[in-house]
């Protein structure tokens, strides 16, 4: 039997750091009634000394040297929470090198770094842990690793981001404009420091390379995953897919097609029947569909400060427990998957384009999708003269072909300028 007094060294205290240390706190006696094991944050690493840290305990060793918290013989484990892919790289890299277990939340990390970091964890011997860098508070990755280790997972498709959520919930329930949605959700804590990384699709990216690791043990990184955010939605698309029965969401998509993977993040719409579809304001939910589980969702807060520390202190717990018995848990060996390429993804599509209001106009770009093989399901003019614009609804085509038909509208001169293009996903 290990240490009953575990050593926390922290790594950043900004939002998700303070709240953890307050969860902590709460919970203490709890998690020593349950685990026989005393947690305690004892060193904790920041940017700026100077400034107050609320909720620390006095006797704890406050530095902003990150790099002495990793190698210290006092810690035992490392909880790093700041975010980005350097220093934190190096911390983590150097925690691990020194033996010691490290629970992190840091998605850029894992999205890029992750093969090396976990074998070197493997290396050593010890848990490098991160439920909190996929979902928040949603613990999807220990459900993965843990209870559908042996599930012939098929498709994983999750609504990761809470911060295009929120904005895409409040653009449709309260006809929010883009930018006001936005300040809101960054106001609340949802988005990154730098929030294009959230609106452009990069952050969910980061999640579904992660995803692609656990669930299909696939050695994918950020540099792989093909993602579009949600910059070009406009209100026109939000009240179409309302009357269409459909909602508009930013999917991380990881789904098995034979022998290929799918990994990538792209806004769709959903029919209001898919249980995605309700996933409403700065929630995420994961929906699994494996072979023998058929399907299956997790639902839950993903952004913010306390849930994401929630899902740390689960981590940290499991670290804590793992040390006490001299034990770890490794990711295993990941593998070259070849993934599925763009051109050959099939879809349903929404296509708006803004045109001329004239005769034989609707004829002329009708004809391009014929002519590249692409079947029409609907189509319906909205607006008259200037605002006049053409909505069609394909039936499932190839991503290349839908490439074929964008390059000839785009030369037509009674094509104004074609607008937003969107998945369109079944129930
Ligand atoms: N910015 C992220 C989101 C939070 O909006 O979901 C944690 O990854």
């Amino acid at each position: 039997m290990g240490k009953s007094q575990i050593s926390i060294g922290l790594l950043g205290f900004g939002n998700v750091g303070s709240a953890f240390v307050n969860l902590l706190e709460s919970q203490k006696s709890v998690i020593f009634a349950k685990t026989g094991l005393e947690l305690v944050v004892t060193h904790v690493a920041v940017n700026d000394l100077s400034k107050d840290r609320l909720g620390l305990d006095a006797q704890t060793l406050l530095t902003d040297k990150a790099h002495e918290i990793t190698v210290d013989p006092e810690v035992d484990l490392v909880v790093e929470l700041m975010g980005g892919l350097l220093p934190a790289k190096d911390v983590v890299e150097a925690a691990l090198q020194s033996g010691k277990p490290v629970i992190t939340a840091n998605k850029e990390l894992l999205s890029k770094e992750g093969k090396y970091l976990f074998s070197l964890a493997a290396e050593r011997e010890v848990d490098l842990l991160f439920e909190a860098a996929v979902a928040g508070g949603v613990p999807l990755i220990r459900v993965l690793r843990e209870s559908l280790l042996g599930e012939p997972v098929e498709k994983i498709m999750g609504i990761v981001n809470g911060t295009t959520n929120y904005i895409l919930s409040q653009m449709e329930e309260k006809a929010m404009p883009y930018n006001e949605a936005l300040q809101e959700a960054q106001r609340l804590g949802y988005a990154e420091s730098d929030p294009t990384a959230d609106v452009g699709g990069q952050d969910a990216a980061s999640k579904a390379a992660i995803i692609a690791m656990v669930a299909f043990g696939a050695n994918v990184s950020l540099s792989d995953v093909r993602f579009e955010g949600i910059e070009n939605i406009k209100s026109v698309d939000i009240a179409f897919a309302k009357r269409a029965g459909c909602t508009i969401k930013l999917l991380a998509m990881v789904s098995k097609h034979g022998d290929e993977l799918e990994v990538q993040v792209y806004p769709a719409m959903l029919p209001k029947g898919h249980p995605l579809s309700a996933v409403r304001d700065s929630f995420n939910a994961v929906f699994v569909e494996g072979e023998a589980l058929d399907s299956l969702m997790l639902f839950g807060r993903g952004a913010g400060g306390m849930p994401t520390a929630s899902a740390v202190l689960g981590d940290v717990i499991d670290a804590a427990i793992n040390l006490s018995k001299e034990t770890y848990r490794d990711m295993g060996d990941l593998n070259e998957i070849s993934l599925l390429q763009g051109g050959e993804q099939k879809s349903a599509y929404y296509v708006s384009v803004q045109v001329a209001d004239e005769p034989g106009v609707l004829a002329t770009v009708a004809s391009v999708f014929g002519e590249n093989d692409i079947s029409i399901q609907t189509m319906e003019q909205e607006g008259m003269e200037k605002e006049a614009r053409l909505v069609f609804i394909t039936h499932e085509a190839e991503e290349s072909s839908l490439e074929g038909v964008l390059t000839q509208l785009s030369k037509l001169s009674c094509v104004e300028k074609l607008g937003t293009v969107i998945r369109v996903l079944e129930a």
